[in-house]
């Protein structure tokens, strides 16, 4: 019987550390992405949800698989479903990264995606990280070089988590089946503002950073003059209604549940991604 698990999206925030504690814990690892680079020490392999052609090569010999849809795509349904599809018609155990809050309304695209999972006759764990701490290096990286983050969360709280508390619970539930069927809420240990966030990245950087709270149409009109299609900024902006109602200030021990350990702080995070804040 096979014993290889297949990481989508495996050079990404979440994926390469999913990859990296896999193969802390002896796993065979396939990682896929467009560009089918081998990742560490796991074997590459080229996977692309807009090319059907490549599910099956991907998930030969596979009894795993960490799927996720990356970040750009706004169509979680139209993609995600015929990856399910295609894993659970192999009896593949999928662990799927879903969105917090998706589950407070089955007509949310993304629920349908679980809801699929759920009715399909494979395991599965369903894994529902709240808005990474990651996005002030990546997304929100712009905004600190300025000095400045605009976003329309208003006051918003969120319980900010980090990929790697992300990745070592897909590794915990690849892992057992004792989590099987079920989902998990991930959050980090703190509600913070958008503005308790920018002191903390400013002490960890030692620059000032401030958060200014903008209306949706300012924050579309400045992400697509950066470049972002039109159709992926507006999505963006609605995904901070949520934030600004404080649903997603919710904080739960899911990740201490799986892991045994409790999630990193915004603090801890700023620390460690000093340098890659700074650059
Ligand atoms: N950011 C947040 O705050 C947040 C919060 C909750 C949930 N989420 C969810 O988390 C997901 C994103 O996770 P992430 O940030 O870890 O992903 P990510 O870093 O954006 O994913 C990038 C990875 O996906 C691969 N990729 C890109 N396009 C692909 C395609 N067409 N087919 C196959 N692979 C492709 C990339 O490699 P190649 O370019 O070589 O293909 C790379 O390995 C989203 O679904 C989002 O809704 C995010």
């Amino acid at each position: 019987m096979s014993s290889t698990i297949l990481v989508l999206g495996a050079t990404g925030t979440v994926g390469r550390h999913v990859v990296d504690g896999l193969l802390a814990k002896g796993e065979a690892v396939k990682a896929a992405s467009r560009a089918g680079k081998p990742v560490a020490a796991a074997e590459g392999v080229a996977f692309d949800y807009a090319r059907p052609e490549t599910f099956g090569p991907a998930l030969e010999g596979v009894d795993r698989a960490y799927v996720l849809l990356a970040s750009g795509y706004v169509d979680s349904k139209g993609l995600l479903l015929p990856v399910i599809e295609a894993a659970a018609t192999r009896k593949v155990k999928v662990v799927l990264q879903s969105v917090i809050g998706v589950d407070a309304d089955d007509s949310i695209p993304y629920r349908q995606v679980e809801i699929a999972l759920e009715k399909s006759d494979t395991p599965y764990v369903i894994l529902r990280p709240n808005w990474f701490s990651d996005n002030f290096h990546t997304f929100w990286k712009p905004g600190i070089d300025h000095g400045q983050i605009a976003l329309p969360a208003a006051e918003g709280k969120s319980s900010f988590i980090d990929a790697r508390d992300i990745a070592a619970s897909g590794v915990a539930v690849l892992t057992s089946s004792s989590f099987d069927g079920k989902a998990f809420n991930l959050t980090g240990p703190e509600a913070l503002s958008y503005a308790e966030a920018a002191a903390i990245l400013s002490e960890a950087i030692g620059k000032p950073v401030t958060y200014n709270a903008v209306s949706d149409e300012a924050f579309i009109e400045m992400l697509t003059g950066a470049g972002v299609p039109a159709g992926y900024a507006s999505f963006l902006a609605s995904i901070f209604y949520p934030v600004r109602q404080n649903w997603t200030a919710v904080m739960t021990g899911d990740v201490e549940t799986l892991t045994g350990k409790a999630p990193r702080s915004l603090k801890t995070y700023a620390a460690d991604y000093a340098a890659a804040l700074k650059a």
